[in-house]
């Protein structure tokens, strides 16, 4: 039997005590706690075990595939990309198991498109948008993906927007940067790859009537979101000299998309005279999850951050004129964290059954709260907001509506030894009949 090679960078004694000594298909139900999470589309056997109180995914690849993979994780992690976290790799001669931290609240597509209605315009643009923002994240990164498709990158919610993570990096390739030729072959893969996805879950829902043609012009404009971001932060205007306006307004742009600028420069333009041009350095995306957590210290998505600093800001504004005084910002973000913020938040939470996260609750309540009371022509307060929620009669469209999607991890039933039947990790439990 060939020697085991165990590489963890996390010393959970429950991860250590995991038979790795056995290839991962022959691993005992009865002996290691696997659980019954839906497992997307995949090549390689993916299994999930609970160690030390936490979720991990184990997928079982070759030494080769599984090494290159831990390491294109780790780097990923280290320019702080959105991807799933490599947590370890057992090698048993030439094959081997990749261990990643399972991306809690997270979706694979298909289980969050086939619990939507097909015509969930508002929901699917917020999918594909959450993609070619992970793309355009990886390129100016000098990650060619490789394999970008619907079935390699996990959603989560995040505030009214969603968040892509890749979680399939055994073709990723690091570059000091990407050439016009690498983000196109990498724009063509994603193209095909997700039109591939979306038509088969046009398939499973019996809907392949216009499916393809469908499929195509939505894959195209996720390349079409991919460009205008690409072109937004790369966009070098002219300035004249000693005219600050363009300049600003192009820097509240791209703080408005959530970046935080690192460099502004300007250098003289080369064929003019008196004019400027201007170049923006942006760090990572998340100019206003940090802005919120300088304020409060709470550490949240980057859209769930829009929406609590707005809230906030709101907040603030109503007791300035109820004081006819200033509120200095700090005192304002301390007093809205306790007094509302944290109650409006176990309010929220409870309100959907304590399901999820409560930050992303809160964020559904504003925002049904929000739309409730457009729709009424006055503010309707937060007790029909709450009401909606528990009842999941959150107005169409809504971000808040896919809440009813999600489904909580601690609910997810644990597998049982059957040894005739081992456990089939590709099975989704709470599938649609197809
Ligand atoms: N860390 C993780 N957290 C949550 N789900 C995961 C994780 N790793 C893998 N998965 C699930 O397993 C599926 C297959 O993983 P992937 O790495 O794409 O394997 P393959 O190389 O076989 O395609 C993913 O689509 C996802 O649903
Ligand atoms: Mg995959």
């Amino acid at each position: 039997m060939a020697a085991l090679e165990l590489r963890l960078r996390e010393a959970s004694p429950g991860l250590l005590a995991l038979p790795w000594h056995d290839h991962l298909a022959r691993w005992d139900p009865g002996a290691v706690a696997f659980r019954d999470l839906p497992v997307g589309p995949s090549r390689h056997l993916v299994r999930f075990v609970e160690a030390d109180g936490l979720l991990w995914a184990l997928k079982a690849l070759s030494r080769h595939s599984a090494l290159r993979e831990y390491e294109a994780l780790r780097v990923m992690e280290a320019r702080g990309l959105s991807a799933v976290r490599a947590a370890g790799v057992a090698l048993l001669g030439d094959d081997a198991v990749l261990v990643t931290r399972y991306l809690e609240r997270s979706w694979q597509y298909r289980r969050l498109l086939l619990r939507l209605p097909d015509d969930a315009e508002g929901h699917r643009a917020r999918l594909f948008e959450a993609l070619a923002s992970l793309l355009v994240d990886l390129h100016r990164n000098g990650v060619f993906w490789g394999d970008c498709s619907l079935a390699n990158t996990l959603f989560s919610r995040d505030g009214q927007v969603v968040q892509a993570w890749l979680v399939d990096a055994e073709t990723a390739e690091f570059h000091p940067a990407l050439s016009e030729g690498q983000r196109r072959a990498d724009l063509e893969i994603m193209t095909e790859n997700v039109a591939g996805g979306l038509v088969d879950v046009a398939a499973r829902r019996g809907a392949l009537a216009g499916a393809h043609d469908r499929a195509l012009a939505e894959a195209t404009g996720v390349g079409e979101r991919y460009q205008r971001l690409w072109e937004l932060l790369h966009r070098r205007p002219t300035v004249a000299s000693g005219a600050p306006d363009p300049v600003a307004a192009h820097l509240r742009t791209l703080e408005g998309a959530g970046f935080a600028v690192d460099e502004v420069r300007l250098e003289p333009a080369q064929d003019d005279t008196g004019q400027l041009r201007l170049s923006v350095e942006v760090a990572a995306r998340r100019f206003h999850a940090e802005r919120l957590r300088a304020l409060t210290g709470l550490d949240v998505g980057e859209g769930q951050a829009q929406v609590l600093l707005g809230d906030l800001r709101s907040h603030r504004e109503r007791w300035q004129r109820q004081r006819h005084t200033t509120v200095p910002e700090s005192l304002g973000a301390r007093e809205w964290l306790s007094d509302v913020f944290t109650p409006g938040a176990a309010r929220a939470h409870a309100a959907q059954h304590h399901r999820g996260d409560p930050v992303q609750a809160y964020c559904d309540l504003l925002e049904v709260r929000w739309l409730l009371s457009e729709r009424e022509g006055r503010d309707v307060g937060d007790e029909p907001a709450l009401e909606a929620l528990a009842r999941h009669l959150t107005p169409t469209g809504a971000a808040a509506e896919v809440s009813v999607v999600d489904v909580p991890t601690e609910e997810l039933p644990v597998v049982v030894a059957e040894p005739e039947s081992p456990p089939d990790g590709h099975r989704d439990p709470t599938s649609p009949p197809t």
